[in-house]
């Protein structure tokens, strides 16, 4: 891990002068919460929310409606600020011919690299049809399931990103080797995960702390569909150098949950991470609590409810981990 990533992160005095009560109306941050209202009403609903279900009802546990859709775009800011508005670590060179991006989701990295990248095509795939029709050129969508053989020829991407696809995965084995599998040699795989553990560096945060209630019930829950809650360097590490990929760099960095941080660029990640917190707890939360945990969609919403309440806490400095990880096939000499 990084020596910034281990180093406690600076409360901001001003956030501080706060006084230390629990009642989130008077010690909270003035920014207002996105409604979770959507406009969409010819799909499957759920809890207010829209699922895609072409691939199988639990495929994908998070809606993909257009509130999600703008709090994936949201995110994609966080990322960028976090990696000093880069958008990959892997050192691809300046003129790749082929990028993957495997569970695009709205396209957002994919249409940036497409920018960047003039000479490269980039393709995106998800498993809902929810990315834009106006987009450079050089840069189109396929619909289909990265947990299935996929269709592109061997050897034949210099580079290939996976952000935020832990919790939909169960044969992470089977995206990895097919990703392997498609990669040009020398080429090289990028996977961007957050973990799904919160932290907090001055004891703000207490174990009944609503995004630690929330985080382990959504732990739990994934858990039971086999997937991975919570990655780590360490485990993207190992499932890389399973499948083959070599000279496997780790970056680790903190992501604060909300502006409490006296560092100028956490803040501001803790500012844009906290307007996308309330839909974000009620995306990732309430298939899997109410499908899988078994809990009533009342219950469920209070949960998430109480871990966006404990978020906008300014006595709460709350973080989790940003975990990117990247590797590369071998070439045919080595
Ligand atoms: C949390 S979103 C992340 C989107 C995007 N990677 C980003 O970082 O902005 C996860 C996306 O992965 C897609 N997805 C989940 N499982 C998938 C699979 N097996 N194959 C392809 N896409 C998948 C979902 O439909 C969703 O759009």
């Amino acid at each position: 891990m990084s020596s910034s990533a281990q180093a406690a992160i600076t409360v901001d005095p001003a956030v501080l002068e706060h006084p230390s009560d629990e009642d989130y109306a008077t010690s909270g941050y003035d920014t207002s919460t996105a409604s979770l209202t959507n406009s969409i009403r010819e799909y499957a609903f759920e809890n207010g929310r829209r699922y895609h279900t072409y691939f199988g009802a639990d495929k994908n546990p998070l809606p993909t409606d257009e509130t999600e859709q703008d709090r994936l775009d949201v995110h994609h800011e966080v990322f960028l600020i976090l990696l000093d508005r880069k958008l990959h670590r892997a050192p691809i060179g300046k003129s790749p011919n082929r990028i993957l991006d495997v569970g695009t989701g709205t396209g957002i990295w994919a249409i940036d690299m497409a920018d960047k990248y003039p000479s490269a095509e980039v393709i995106g795939v998800d498993l809902s049809p929810i990315q834009p029709g106006w987009v450079p050129p050089n840069c189109r969508f396929e619909l289909d399931d990265a947990e299935l053989d996929w269709t592109f020829r061997p050897d034949y991407f210099d580079f290939i990103h996976i952000r935020n696809l832990s919790q939909a995965v169960t044969k992470w084995e089977k995206v990895l080797s097919e990703a392997y599998r498609c990669t040009i040699p020398g080429g090289y795989i990028e996977l961007a995960e957050l973990g799904g553990v919160a932290h907090s560096d001055d004891g703000s945060m207490s174990p009944d702390n609503g995004v630690k209630v929330f985080l382990s019930l959504l732990d739990s829950g994934l858990r039971k569909m086999g997937r991975v809650a919570s990655a780590t360097g360490e485990s993207l590490r190992a499932n890389l150098e399973d499948a083959g990929f070599v000279d496997i760099d780790i970056f680790t960095c903190k992501q604060p949950l909300a502006p409490w941080a006296h560092d100028k660029k956490l803040k501001q990640v803790g500012a844009v991470a906290l307007l996308s917190a309330p839909t974000g707890f009620h995306a990732y939360g309430m298939a899997v609590f109410t499908r899988v945990l078994g809990m009533d969609p009342e219950e469920a919403d209070m949960v998430c409810k109480r871990a966006t309440a404990a978020v906008m806490n300014k006595n709460n400095h709350i973080y989790t981990y940003f975990y990117v990880v990247h590797g590369q096939k071998p070439t045919e000499k080595e």
